[in-house]
């Protein structure tokens, strides 16, 4: 941590507020415009409050009023708060991907705080994307900052059944099409399984990223665990808005936080959460943004080595509500310590080692101990073979265990639409042993890489009691889905990778354990093919899009843009305009 405090007029904000000059004059004038007085903007911390919150994003609900508590905190230490929204990044809402703006959230966080007078920043965010996003830009822009997760919602509940985000939806959409439940069933279990405000409360893409960001050294201790509904969490907020103040005082910058070390310390707790396979990708785009080129492999290495103790769905049985009550991030962290790098900084000041050092065990069902963990090596797996040059991954305790070795003839779908127009089909040729294959469906050939990587099981299949099958693709699959399920498989087909090349009745061999994922088709077959394979039509001619398909990197790059992920830092504006 820097040794200094800043001097008032040492702040960045400064620049704005302090000066003799024309510009000053009017920066000023224009705070008094809105009914600040002098002494509330004069010589204090500027905390800008990054607020993704919008009527199309029910997991931020509570932004809202969050945001007020968020504020009350930098007052009460001394700070002078502004709420900055942004692009509330809605996983449920925003097509055809929120993967598509997770990179526009990202350069809006960052231009938003450079070009403001802010000397710090609280981030507030939780659903699925908006945590990569928040913390890709806030860390290019380098200001301290300190992160405020949405918490999860309260558990569902359907006839006094516990219902999981995601996980349940995809259980009972099977039962439905199965004929097992009825459509009132079925109309119940959407009006239970999402009972409060909060992100999704299984060990979905929030949970993992929240968790990891936590992990990272960027949230007060303990916050990600507090479900958005408990009173903690208002205090919380308030709390994290106090914090925020002190850490610009004391200039603690990402970079002190975010370094190798802390990086391998989120890929353990992923490991250990049996977290969403979406962390692979978003902990490479922020580690990028952080100066750190963090490889696949390197999540493979953590694994072998990592126990999975969150007793969680969709590869265990609890909910987050659960696991605050069980203790919490922070007992699981204290239980795997002497996996991690103890010694790095955090927010706030202390290291992850004494934030986690008091930290017990209230429910071992819920937080296994080591002795008692779900599996004895990590929660993600990374695939390599003919089939996926670049790599793809699998979720293994979410699979079927007899599907982790498995031979199968590919059944091939082009695109979504080809998949959603065939998979019911009784004239499908597919039997349990198949193994289904989408195409098109990465970061450009989807475009934006959607959750569409839990391909159904055909109906005809459902109806015979089958409940998992091999499924490969180039998408990827919501934290809270479950399944044998490949993903991420680079480069895409779209590009022309080896994805591309499969077709009807080629065999396909899995074998989790070694790691391996091979297309059993002869290279000089493969080679007439690729010499056969024609590229599609790119999805945009202008705007975003365009920007998008031109510069999004594949997955096991972080999917960032190629001009973000390193390079030297942006100047600060001049501020005599
Ligand atoms: Fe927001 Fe799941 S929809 S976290």
């Amino acid at each position: 941590m820097s040794a200094n405090r800043k001097k008032p007029e040492e702040l960045r904000s400064h620049r704005w507020f302090g000066g003799g000059d024309l510009s000053s004059q009017g920066h000023r004038s224009r705070a008094l415009q809105m009914g600040y007085a002098r002494s509330d903007f004069t010589g204090k911390p500027v905390i800008g409050i990054i607020n993704t919150w919008s009527d199309l994003l029910p997991c931020h609900a509570h932004f809202r009023t969050r945001a007020e508590e968020v504020k009350r905190g930098v007052w009460q230490a001394g700070g002078f708060p502004v709420e900055l929204p942004v692009m509330a990044v809605s996983e449920t809402f925003q097509k055809p991907s929120s993967m598509l703006y997770r990179n526009f959230l990202a350069m809006e966080t960052e231009e938003i705080l450079r070009s403001h007078p802010v000397d710090g920043a609280v981030l507030m965010g939780g659903c699925d994307k908006t945590t990569p996003a928040l913390v890709m830009g806030a860390t290019s822009m380098g200001l301290p900052f300190i992160y405020m997760p949405a918490g999860p919602m309260l558990r569902g509940n359907w006839h006094g059944e516990q219902l999981g985000s995601g996980t349940d939806r995809w259980k009972y959409w099977a039962e439905l099409r199965a004929g097992r439940i009825t459509e009132d069933d079925w109309r119940e279990v959407e009006e239970g399984i999402a009972r409060s405000y909060g992100h999704c409360m299984t060990m979905g893409t929030a949970s993992t990223m929240t968790s990891a960001v936590e992990t990272l050294g960027l949230t007060l201790p303990g916050a990600v665990s507090i479900p958005a509904a408990d009173s903690s969490h208002p205090r919380m907020a308030s709390a994290t808005g106090r914090r925020s103040v002190e850490m610009v005082w004391e200039n603690l910058r990402p970079s002190e936080i975010l370094t190798p070390q802390a990086f391998d310390n989120a890929i353990t707790v992923v490991h250990a959460l049996s977290g969403s396979t979406n962390a692979l990708i978003h902990l490479i785009a922020m580690a990028g943004r952080a100066g750190i080129e963090l490889k696949l492999d390197r999540f493979d290495e953590i694994a072998q080595r990592v126990p999975v103790l969150a007793n969680l769905r969709p590869a265990g049985k609890y909910l987050m509500e659960d696991f605050y009550y069980a203790g919490g991030l922070r007992a699981l962290l204290n239980e795997i310590s002497p996996l991690l790098n103890a010694g790095c900084l955090t927010v706030n000041g202390k290291t992850l080692g004494e934030n986690i050092a008091a930290a017990k065990i209230h429910n071992t069902d819920v937080i296994r101990t080591r002795e008692k963990a779900l599996s004895q090596s990590g929660g993600l797996a990374v695939l390599r073979g003919n089939l996926a040059p670049d790599g793809a991954v699998i979720k293994p305790l979410a699979a079927e265990a007899r599907l982790l070795k498995h031979v199968g003839p590919a059944v091939v779908f082009t695109d979504y639409a080809d998949l959603r127009a065939r998979i019911d089909s009784d004239d499908l040729q597919v039997d349990e042993n198949s193994v289904l294959v989408m195409q098109n469906a990465g970061p450009l050939g989807a475009p934006g890489m959607p959750e569409w990587g839990q391909l159904p099981i055909p109906k005809k299949l459902l109806k015979k009691g089958v409940r998992d099958m091999v499924r490969i693709s180039d998408a990827r699959m919501s934290g809270t889905s479950y399944g044998t399920c490949v993903l991420h498989v680079s480069p895409e087909a779209f590009v022309g990778g080896p994805l591309a090349l499969v077709r009807d009745g080629d065999l396909i061999e899995l074998d989790v354990t070694a790691r391996k994922l091979e297309l059993k088709v002869s290279e000089s077959e493969l080679a007439k093919r690729r010499a056969a394979w024609k590229p599609r039509a790119p999805h945009y001619a202008r705007g975003y899009g365009a920007v998008f398909a031109q510069h999004v990197t594949q997955a096991d790059k972080g999917c960032d843009f190629d001009f973000l992920h390193h390079g030297a830092p942006t100047p600060d504006p001049d501020t005599h305009h």
